[in-house]
């Protein structure tokens, strides 16, 4: 958060909460516990946009068995629609998943429900395994219990912007992750 060239986020940043270093040392740690729970398997990633390109781009670095990827979107209806579960598709995988070893790699789990969504559609395809690894683990509105192999850090019940995550589509490209101001949550705009 002190870093010049990230000056024009300041204003907007309450506190910083995991710096770069930390970040990627963390990253790079989850990549070996992958790389070496798939030892002599290769790794089918599933990258969920937008928020999960950070994460994906550093642990793909990370990661010393063979790797393929694939992206898949979704999107809420919108909160209320949200607090039911209801998750659209709008980007599917490109590839069948059918025997292969899915690893799901998101940036953040809140809810939970859109993880929830995504692995009930990807069950169905049949993998040879399925797990999921987070950058970050929000646990305290959590609605759905998932199994969540692979787990970067845990954090409070606090709006987090930087290292792919957004607000408003504004953030994703601060190396480091920061609180948000509250105050600005209920606001309109952002300049
Ligand atoms: C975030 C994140 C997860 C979801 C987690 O995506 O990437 O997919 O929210 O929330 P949940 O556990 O409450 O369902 P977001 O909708 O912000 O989209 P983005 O990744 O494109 O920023």
């Amino acid at each position: 958060m002190s870093d010049e060239r990230f000056a024009f986020a300041r204003p907007y940043l309450a506190a910083p909460i995991l710096d770069a270093e930390t970040l990627q040392a963390r990253v790079r740690e989850m990549g070996a516990e992958i790389s070496r729970d798939y030892r002599g398997r290769a790794v089918h990633v599933v990258a969920v946009l937008k928020g999960s390109m950070m994460i994906v781009a550093d642990l793909l670095r990370a990661l010393t068995v063979p790797v393929s990827v694939d992206f898949i979107a979704v999107s809420s209806y919108g909160p209320e629609a949200r607090a039911s579960g209801a998750v659209r598709l709008i980007k599917d995988l490109d590839e069948s998943i059918a025997g292969r070893h899915v690893l799901v790699v998101e940036d953040v789990i809140d809810t939970g429900l859109t993880l929830n969504y995504i692995l009930g559609v990807l069950r169905r395809r049949q993998p040879a395994s399925l797990e999921v690894a987070t950058l970050l683990d929000k646990p305290a509105h959590r609605l759905v219990d998932l199994p969540i192999r692979y787990i970067g850090f845990t954090l409070p019940d606090r709006f987090v912007v930087g290292y792919g995550l957004d607000f408003r589509e504004r953030f994703r490209n601060l190396p480091f992750i920061a609180e948000l101001r509250e105050d600005l949550i209920e606001e309109e705009l952002i300049e």
